[in-house]
């Protein structure tokens, strides 16, 4: 497992390269992510906290399943339906297919994809990231989300910011550490991109399911981490001054579920979580696009 960084992936300008200190004997949240779809890009660290977290939370596997599915139904609606030729993925996790530029490229073989995200071992893999369409082109950047404007200047060198613009945050906000003014980053990525663009979010709550994320996003803190799930209110909040597609900010399994029977919206392969059919996976989504 691991593999060198690569000459080709963008270094936003700083000296030196980051080192590949992958931290093995704690979690983290790209191999726990992994671990709950089934991939095999994980160590033993992150199953313990994975077999954790399902104790306290055991609707996260499904949690993980369907985020991955909106993925697929998003970007496809608005590659698509919408048109939208252009995409900056940030905390895009370890490469599992089929990957965002592949949904995209699927709808329209000339789409441009960035992809970003901080963890070293998503930069040890992004040699997949880089496999698209000869039409199109994928780029992959190692950047913290917490300075969008460094991620932004490198996207520029693939992305043409006079063109629509699709941002996609997906299971990423919560993530961001305390001093990050979450809000504020959204902000500064949206206004870097023209009327047309959109906003992808997906943001895990604890209005529904109190207990299981709290406990588990407690558990979570213990080990090292900041998850701060929020609430709808909060979420909405990401998408002032944008108007947001049908059918607005939803639960995940309660957006376009029924749309485009066609894509391929099939759940990756992993092993699920028996659920009970009353349980509401805890995972707020929305698509935003900005107005002329
Ligand atoms: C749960 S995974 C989500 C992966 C993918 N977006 C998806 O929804 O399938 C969260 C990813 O966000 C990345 N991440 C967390 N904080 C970040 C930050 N400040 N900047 C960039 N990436 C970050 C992690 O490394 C991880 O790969």
């Amino acid at each position: 497992m691991g593999g060198a960084p690569h000459d080709d992936v963008n270094w936003m300008g700083r000296e030196p390269r980051p080192s590949l200190d992958l931290r093995t004997d704690q979690p983290h949240s790209a191999r726990v992510y992994d671990v709950l779809l089934g991939g095999k890009t994980n160590y033993p660290a992150d199953r313990r906290a994975v077999a954790d977290l399902l104790a306290s939370m055991p609707i996260a596997r499904r949690t993980a399943l369907e985020n991955r599915a909106f993925m697929h139904r998003a970007v496809g609606y608005l590659a698509g339906e919408e048109g939208v030729r252009q995409f900056l993925d940030i905390g895009t996790g370890i490469p599992t297919e089929p990957n965002l530029h592949q949904v995209a490229q699927g709808a329209d073989p000339t789409v441009r994809v960035v992809y970003a995200d901080n963890d070293p071992i998503v930069l040890a893999h992004s040699r997949a990231l880089h496999q698209g369409t000869p039409e199109g082109r994928t780029d992959y950047v190692h950047g913290d989300l917490c300075e969008p404007e460094a991620i932004l200047a490198e996207a520029r060198k693939t992305l043409d910011f006079s063109r629509p613009i699709a941002v996609t945050l997906l299971t990423v906000l919560h993530w961001l550490p305390a001093h990050a003014d979450a809000y504020e980053i959204v902000r500064t990525l949206m206004d870097a991109v023209p009327a047309g663009s959109a906003l992808v979010i997906t943001h895990v709550t604890r209005d529904h399911e109190d207990s299981a994320v709290g406990a588990a996003a407690e558990g979570l803190n213990a080990q090292g981490s900041h998850v701060t799930p929020r609430s709808r209110d909060e979420v909405a909040r990401f998408f002032d001054g944008l108007e947001l597609a049908a059918p607005g900010l939803e639960l995940v399994e309660r957006w376009r579920t029924d749309a485009r029977p066609d894509a391929p919206v099939g759940l990756p392969a992993g092993p699920s979580q028996p659920a009970e059919a009353e349980d509401i996976v805890p995972l707020y989504v929305a698509v935003g696009r900005k107005p002329a």
